[in-house]
């Protein structure tokens, strides 16, 4: 029998049950590694390395004097935020919205926590792609339902079909997540598998949590259409997470957002005035000049991404039992290294990509994050959020840990 007070000490199921996020964790070992002094190259982050628009700074600054920006604010963010967040999401997706149906929040993050609150019931199940984000089923575990995973691989480039996810349905599903481009894959949905899976939804009743943050991040002229643009019979079970974070290189200011039907936001709203009421009132005058201006920044992002990831892809491709498909989103690839696993290397072998990892680290001082962090071991996410030199310096070093 454990004491009481070892009782007392005990974590909430609820908190027990997840874990912490991986993805920060592998930049913060990173970080710690540097401060010893070590060269340390990470691939670890998911934020874009360039700083954040001198433009949106000085209304931040502007805002900081602004008296009216000293005390608590409305829930559901700034009036004039969340009709600019209106005006951009018509200009950027076609997706007509108003600004009752729209919650700012503490990042994407807290959008996609407070979605899964608004609508999971316990025993609720709720549809994700692996590989996944990690706060995708850990946000659903929270709220008291259940991710169901089902599996992509390389071989369809990453993407679920319709036909797998109706394979998953049960009476008990409520909702499927959607995320495109995605994180980890870099995978974007091309117009008609977006209507496939908004048509389904419709006809089976389910909700869909589509995540748009790294919308303006494409390339090869390609496009991520918005599942509620292309399917409009969906609006009324539908939630959009989209943020400031990636496309304006603000992941600090902790903005986002949420746009759905108004009784959810309603809900929403009053969960976050329990938890963390108004966000920021200087980050949101940030985000009203980003969502306000124009997408230069985000232009200039892509320009310099899209050349990391030639430089990425070749590279991996280049090493013997690596192979990488060539991502048309986000700023992540996500090789196999299955070819690599259980081969003698310099006298060892290495079983899983949660071990390459460790190895990589601190034999190569490159950081990557193992598939397992994404449900999709045998994998990993290499995210090109970082400088050319550095890209091509990382990938030496990984060719050279591997031919040993
Ligand atoms: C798919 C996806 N959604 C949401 C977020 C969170 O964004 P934010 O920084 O706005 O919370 C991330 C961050 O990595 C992400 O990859």
């Amino acid at each position: 029998m454990p004491s009481s007070s070892d009782s007392l000490l005990k974590l909430s199921r609820r908190i027990e049950s997840i874990t912490d996020s991986p993805t920060l964790a592998v930049e913060q070992e990173a970080r710690e590694l540097r401060q010893e002094g070590h060269s340390i190259i990470s691939f670890g982050a998911g934020e874009p390395d360039f700083s954040t628009p001198d433009h949106i700074v000085a209304a931040a600054a502007e805002a900081c004097s602004d008296a009216g920006m000293h005390h608590y604010s409305a829930t559901a963010g700034l009036a004039e935020l969340r009709e600019a967040i209106v005006r951009k999401t018509k200009r950027d997706s076609g997706y007509v919205v108003e600004s009752n149906q729209v919650l700012v929040t503490n990042g994407a993050k807290q959008a996609v926590y407070n979605a899964f609150a608004a609508i999971c019931d316990p025993g609720d199940e709720v549809l994700i792609a692996a590989p996944y984000w990690p706060t995708f089923p850990e946000a659903v575990r929270l709220a008291g339902g259940q991710p169901v995973e089902v599996r992509a691989d390389s071989s369809t480039g990453f993407k679920v079909s319709v036909e797998q996810l109706e394979d998953a349905r049960t009476t008990r599903t409520k909702a499927v997540l959607f995320v495109s481009p995605s994180n980890p894959t870099g995978a974007v949905y091309s117009e008609d598998e977006v209507r496939w899976l908004g048509e389904w939804i419709a006809e089976n009743n389910l909700w869909l949590i589509t995540d748009e943050i790294y919308e303006h991040l494409v390339y090869d002229g390609c496009v991520a259409p918005s599942v509620p643009v292309v399917v409009p019979a969906i609006t009324d079970r539908c939630i959009v997470i989209n943020g400031v974070s990636k496309t304006y290189a603000m992941t600090g200011w902790r903005v986002g957002w949420m746009i759905g039907p108004t009784k959810i936001i309603k809900g929403a709203t009053n969960l976050q005035s329990h938890s963390t009421s108004n966000v920021n009132n200087v980050a949101q005058r940030a985000a009203l000049a980003a969502v306000e201006g124009d997408l230069a920044a985000v232009d200039e992002m892509r320009a310099a991404f899209d050349r990391r990831r030639g430089i990425l892809y070749e590279g991996l491709n280049e090493i013997p039992g690596v192979s990488c498909i060539l991502p048309q989103g986000a700023f992540y690839v996500f090789p196999s290294f299955e070819g690599i696993l259980n081969r003698e290397l310099a006298g060892r072998k290495l079983q899983s990509t949660l071990e390459l990892a460790s190895v990589l680290l601190k034999d190569a001082g490159v950081a990557i994050v193992p598939g397992e962090a994404f449900g999709l071991p045998g994998y990993a996410r290499l995210s090109y959020a970082l400088g050319e030199d550095k890209v091509a310096e990382g990938v030496r070093r990984i060719r050279t840990l591997l031919d040993g």
